[in-house]
């Protein structure tokens, strides 16, 4: 689907979209169009139940005297209530009509100002959130009949002056580049998606500008990733690390570290898990994937801060040389870890790779996000990921920016009376606890181990958000995305000059 914000015409064919507020009064706009097609759409606002609610569409089929389509009014809510959010969700609610019309083009046209936003504000967010919408993992659906597929062609944004709302619109383009590589990456099935696949994908990235390096297991042994390799060592695929650059901003300054769980397929190990329902950790490299897609995002609209992404890719598998629970393996870090339970593999991948990037790149901050437990998904539900910090500063940050793009994070505890639930009676730590007390939590305690001192530092576990049955406005079922608007929120309120 092509989106296009042109200059205001009235357009002769095809589907009208015409935004108005509620209240029941036409802005200068709508009026002079109401005029010309003879008082259609007044009378159409008058039989409007809750006319111009927001994101709500009122239908005017086949106006007669044009050869449109058919005339949609596409409500823009009260004058206070506009925000960026709502404006996607908007169009994502007319790329969804639109389709379920089976309309072909449709223009749009806004008012010049609603509350506190003019026309430009509008038409960026509206094009963002029907990008975001329009998104589909079709790839391997090779008998899909025509009726199943979307009809909408193009989308067509006309405002007074589009150039203010094409920069804008660039920007968030670029931020949906990346929610759609995270979506595609999480997307793709664990016999096409592997360490190795991957890692050749995110070469990719490079055409955007980063830089791209990946470690192969040689090189990861001569690191002493041996926890990461521990978990790798099961599978016939070997492990990868992937190292993402992008320098946006003066070389003095420390980069920005993000940090991903990048299993591409988690049978537990040896603690193998039960059968039904296995196929869902296909999605256990989510982390990866909006570390990835962030990586994308940052690069695509040239952020003005030098940020690294690290993922930590394997495939968690059973196989006659897989580690056992009682084996005790070394860290890159130096402590040594007791396995105990095979499937507790995410935070035994993520701690090596915490510990090369603060000893390659001596980060500002680090997040590291990972579909980490399942207990986050009984503690939090998919309204919240779990949050997890040693910074009271970086989860505000954290918190305002999920708030302000809608990806909500919940802050959790740390604390040393979780902490010494893994203290090992004959290693230096242990992956699992004595019982399933606080799961969550005691998987973020066993990150922190391997977190400097000073080094600000969140975890984000999104075992919850990563992937959704349930389709929402701007993001259809699947593979969500989750997390590249967040942190690119982040960074782009707090670390760009
Ligand atoms: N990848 C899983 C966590 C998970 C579970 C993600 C359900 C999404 C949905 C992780 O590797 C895992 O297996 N965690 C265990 C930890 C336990 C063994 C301490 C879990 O949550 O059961
Ligand atoms: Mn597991
Ligand atoms: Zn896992």
């Amino acid at each position: 689907m092509e989106i296009t914000i042109t200059p205001a015409v009235t357009p002769q064919s095809g589907t009208l979209v015409l935004c108005v507020g509620d209240g029941g009064r036409l802005g200068p706009e709508a009026r002079d169009l109401d005029r010309t097609l003879d008082g259609r759409i007044s009378a159409a606002m008058a039989a409007w139940d809750k006319a111009g609610a927001k994101g709500k569409l009122f239908d005017i089929p086949a106006p007669s005297g044009t050869e449109l389509k058919r005339i949609i009014l596409a409500g823009l809510g009260a004058a206070g209530d506009i925000n960026d959010t709502g404006m996607e969700a908007l169009g994502a609610n007319l790329v969804d009509g639109l389709n379920k019309r089976r309309d072909g083009q449709a223009t749009v046209l806004l008012p010049e100002r609603r509350g506190r936003f003019d026309s430009a504000h509008m038409a960026a967010h509206l094009a963002f959130g029907a990008r975001l919408q329009s998104y589909r993992f079709d790839r391997y659906r090779t008998r899909l009949s025509d009726d199943k597929k979307p009809t909408l062609q193009s989308l067509d944004i006309a405002l007074k002056g589009p150039a203010s709302a094409r920069r804008h619109f660039d920007r968030l383009s670029a931020i949906a580049d990346g929610v759609f590589l995270t979506r595609d990456v999480v997307s793709e099935p664990p016999n096409v998606l592997y360490p190795e696949s991957y890692a050749e994908r995110l070469l990719d990235l490079r055409k955007d500008g980063c830089k791209v390096q990946v470690l192969d297991e040689t090189a990861l042994r001569k690191l002493g990733m041996h926890s990461l390799l521990g978990v790798a060592q099961g599978s016939a695929r070997p492990g990868r690390v992937v190292i993402m650059e992008w320098h946006g901003a003066a070389k003095t300054q420390a980069p920005l570290a993000f940090i991903g769980k990048g299993v591409t397929f988690d049978t537990g190990g040896i603690s193998l898990k039960p059968g039904p329902g296995m196929d869902m950790m296909k999605w256990d490299m989510g982390g990866s994937g909006t570390v990835v897609g962030l990586m994308r995002a940052l690069a695509r609209r040239k952020a003005k801060v030098n940020a690294v992404g690290i993922v930590g890719l394997v495939e968690n598998m059973p196989d006659g040389n897989a580690q056992r629970p009682g084996d005790i393996v070394s860290s890159m870090s130096g402590q040594t870890i007791e396995i105990l339970n095979t499937d507790a593999e995410g935070r035994l991948v993520l701690c090596d790779v915490l510990t090369y990037a603060q000893q390659k790149y001596k980060p500002a901050l680090m997040v590291d996000l990972a579909t980490l437990t399942g207990a986050i998904l009984v503690a939090l539900g998919a309204p919240y990921a779990g949050l997890f910090s040693n910074d009271d500063r970086l989860s505000g940050q954290l918190s305002r920016a999920g708030e302000a793009v809608e990806e909500r994070v919940w802050r959790l505890p740390l604390s040393d009376a979780y902490d010494r639930e893994i203290d090992s009676k004959v290693a230096d730590v242990k992956n699992i606890a004595a019982n399933r007390n606080a799961g969550s939590i005691v998987a973020a305690q066993f990150l922190q181990r391997f977190v400097d001192k000073g080094v600000p530092w969140a975890h984000l576990d999104i075992a919850a958000v990563a992937w959704s049955d349930k389709a929402r406005p701007t993001v259809p079922s699947g593979a969500t995305g989750w997390g590249v608007r967040l942190l690119d929120r982040l960074v782009a309120d707090n670390y760009e000059k």
